[in-house]
Order: structure tokens, then sequence, then C-alpha cells
């Protein structure tokens, strides 16, 4: 069986995120309603929460609903943001138990109200969490958060408050939803896609990918070992040789 060795646990990702695709396909692969799918996906979020926790990584950032989902069928985004609710009333006395902070990035106001309400309890319920920070991708779209960064600086050199000639990568970065969060280290997307579908393409800039033909509710903790552990035998050179890289030790 695949499994994060001891000596392994030292090049653990710090922070792990997730495209969670093909919950549709495993319905229908099933002959059940799309939303029986997603009700397994939720289970194994529950799973992989879970595991993230026992391995000590600092961050776990799920794509739950992309800026451009609101166009499938009404009835399956409303099945998706009462689940979401339901997921989130269920799982913050769990988040409390393992130290989970809980975090959202995306466009909150797009989301119905009661969703919201949740959501945002559940941020300041947990908010004083020191373990794994959990952050659920909600109404986002990567493109869209550039878009709003820029704005929000460009509000800044407005008011004075900023000088456009001095702005570096790590001044833009706070602008962004993710602004207090390290880029993912690891990318992994289900389902045999191996697209990066408008998600943190500023923040993915130096992350392993990770694809993988399972549909996202048959992800089980041998498929999220075996997906660290193929991490973990990645060099990571980040533009420099790996003559350079074992010279820095
Ligand atoms: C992609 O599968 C999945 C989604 C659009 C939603 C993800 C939602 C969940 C995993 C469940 C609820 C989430 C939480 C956090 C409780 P798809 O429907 O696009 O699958 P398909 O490509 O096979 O149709």
């Amino acid at each position: 069986m695949t499994d994060v060795t001891a000596a392994g646990r030292d090049k653990m990702p710090h922070h792990l995120a997730i495209i969670m695709d093909g919950n549709g396909r495993w319905a229908k692969a099933r002959m059940l309603p799309r939303l029986m799918g997603h009700r397994k996906g939720a289970e194994t979020v529950r799973m992989v929460v879970d595991e993230c926790s026992k391995l000590g990584i600092g961050y776990l950032t799920l794509f739950a609903f992309s800026a451009e989902n609101w166009s499938r069928p009404m009835s399956e985004v409303s099945a998706l943001m009462n689940l979401l609710k339901k997921y989130i009333r269920m799982e913050v006395p769990r988040m409390m138990r393992d130290n989970v902070r809980f975090n959202v990035i995306g466009n909150r106001n797009d989301l119905p109200e009661d969703v919201r309400a949740e959501l945002e309890d559940a941020i300041t319920t947990t908010a004083g969490n020191t373990g794994l920070t959990l952050t659920l991708a909600l109404s986002y779209g990567a493109r869209q958060e550039i878009v709003h960064a820029a704005g929000l600086l460009a509000v800044d050199v407005a008011a004075g408050k900023v000088d456009p000639a001095t702005v570096t990568e790590r001044d833009f970065a706070r602008y962004l939803y993710t602004s207090g969060l390290p880029d993912p280290d690891l990318l992994i997307r289900t389902s045999g896609e191996m697209r990066i579908s408008n998600f943190l393409l500023w923040q993915l800039a130096y992350a392993e990918l990770y694809f993988t033909d399972i549909n996202w509710p048959d992800f089980s903790r041998q498929e999220l070992l075996k997906a660290i552990a193929d991490f973990q035998s990645r060099e990571r050179r980040f533009g420099l040789t790996g003559e350079q890289l074992k010279a820095r030790g």
C-alpha cells in the first residue's frame, strides 16, 4: 500500500489545493441523479479535511463552486448551495474539535444570504483555531480575482497610498482573496481532466500538478497519500538548476 514514510513527512506540501471534479460522472455511471454525486463528494471532502489535519498539512484549498458554475441548471445550483449550508453547519463542531480554521475565497456577495450567513458564522467561530486552514473557493474565478485585486490597487494608487512604480509581486498578492495564505505547493485534479479551469492562476505559478482519473466521490485516503508521495518524489527547482539546488542543501 502506498504510504507517506516518516522521512517523507518532512516534505509534506504546506498548502494543498484540489479541483474536485467528476461528481456528475460518478453519479451518471450509477444511473443516479447528479446530486447523489455531490453528496458522496461531500463525504470525500470530510475524509480529505480529516487526513490533511492528521498529516499536519497547514493549508487545504478546495474548489467547491466556480464563478462559471452559476450557469448550471437552477435545480443543481440550489441543491449544491443547500448541501454546502448543511455541510458547514454539521462540520463546525468537528472543525472546533480538530482545531481547523475555516476560510472562504471568491465573490461572497453572489451567494444566497442564508449560505453567506452560515459561512460567516463558521469563519468567526473557527477564527482562533491554529491547525489546518481549510479554504473553500466559492463563486470563485481566478481572472475575476486578479481583476478585483487590480481594482483595489487602483483605488489605493488614486488615493495616493501606493506608488505604482514600486509595486512588487508580494504587494500585489495582498490584494488577492488569498492574502495571508502561502501559494499552493501541490494541485490535485480528479476525474481525468487536465486543466486548471480558472483556479488560482496567480498562486499556482510554481505548484506541482497531479492528475488522477479517479472521480472525486471515489477519491480515497490511499489516493491522497499516493498524490503526496508523488509530490515528495519530485524535485522543485523554482527556475534554478538541479546542481544549484543541491549546493543550497
Ligand atoms: C465537480 O463535479 C464538482 C463540483 C462542481 C462541486 C463540488 C462539490 C462538492 C464536492 C460537494 C459539496 C462541497 C462541499 C465543500 C461540501 P462535476 O459536477 O463538474 O462533475 P462532472 O464533470 O462529472 O459533471
